[in-house]
């Protein structure tokens, strides 16, 4: 059985994540899509929200599951009998960044990491800058999955009503 882990913050799930996790399901018996936990960065949703997000975005994906991880990536990997890595790439500062961190991986566990193009329709898009855009009161509806981007809209309104 072959399986990979695709990781990520995830904070929230946008549909450029969607395509890399359906495409990796398509060519992997399993896909674990791992929430990596980040204590020194307060992400916009909790750890549990951006899980149960995920999880209703693949729920159409039966060998797809979601789980959370601290610590490093390598250390899940093996924990779960995983030799896979999946990340997408959407373009060159992508591939500076995750060659780095693939070379470690490899160099610390034998886990090797396989990159997946985006397609080209969400190349611009990433979790930060859809936040940013829709804080200042941008469109963004189309880039993330309907029920993500109502909590997202409600979650802005709530952290606004915070601060004033
Ligand atoms: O969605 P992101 O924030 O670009 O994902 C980056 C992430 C979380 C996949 C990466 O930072 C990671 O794997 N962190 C886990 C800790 C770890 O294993 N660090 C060593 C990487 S070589």
């Amino acid at each position: 059985m072959t399986g990979a882990v695709c990781p990520g913050s995830f904070d929230p799930v946008t549909n450029g994540h969607l395509d890399v996790i359906s495409r990796a399901a398509a060519q992997f018996d399993e896909v674990i899509v791992t929430v990596m936990i980040n204590k020194s960065k307060r992400g916009l949703f909790s750890v549990d929200e951006r899980i149960r997000m995920l999880e209703d975005s693949t729920s159409d994906l039966p060998n797809v599951r979601v789980s959370s991880w601290h610590g490093l990536l390598v250390d899940y990997a093996k924990q779960e009998g995983i030799t896979a890595i999946v990340k997408g790439l959407r373009g060159a500062n992508d591939f500076d960044y995750e060659l780095q961190m693939a070379q470690m991986n490899q160099k610390l566990s034998g886990v090797d990491t396989l990159f997946i193009p985006t397609n080209p329709t969400y190349s611009y898009l990433s979790s930060s800058l859809v936040k940013e855009v829709a804080q200042f009161g941008g469109e963004v509806a189309d880039m993330l999955p309907a029920k993500v981007h109502a909590q997202l809209l409600e979650r802005i309104a709530e952290r606004a009503a915070e601060k004033s």
